[in-house]
């Protein structure tokens, strides 16, 4: 049977080497949720989070998250976006509303019930 590998990306460092090179760090933060990581307090310039899964919640959305760092990238990314035409329909950034009151419950309880099935499995030191 194969081993997981988690690894544990030292944000900080790579935002350091992004910075001093002139690059922006961005992160796909989608199967974290912005419960559980993040990454912009560690130094990223540009977040992906996915709506449909985390921030919504119930499955009645398709739509993703881009959090930045600074009004100056900010005002960039809005201009894509408007220019794009992609941004969301009412309807459904009220999906995401809705989802976000009850995001860190779910989270939480996903985590839980997670550790419980590996505890069960006796998983516990496979993951670690
Ligand atoms: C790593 C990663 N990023 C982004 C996405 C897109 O997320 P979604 O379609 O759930 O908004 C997915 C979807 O599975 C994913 O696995």
């Amino acid at each position: 049977m194969e081993k997981i590998l988690f690894v544990l990306i030292p944000f900080q460092k790579i935002a350091e080497m992004a910075h001093a090179h002139g690059a922006l760090l961005l992160v796909d933060n989608s199967i974290m949720s912005p419960v559980l990581s993040q990454p912009l307090t560690l130094g990223a310039d540009i977040v992906m989070h996915s709506a449909t899964k985390f921030i919504a919640g119930h499955s009645d959305v398709l739509a993703g998250v881009l959090a930045v760092r600074g009004e100056s990238l900010a005002k960039d990314l809005y201009f894509l976006q408007n220019a794009e035409g992609s941004g969301l329909a009412p309807f459904d950034c009220w999906i995401c509303l809705r989802g976000i009151k009850t995001m860190a419950l779910r989270v939480e309880k996903q985590q839980v019930l997670f550790q419980t099935f590996f505890q069960s499995l006796e998983l516990v030191n496979f993951i670690l």
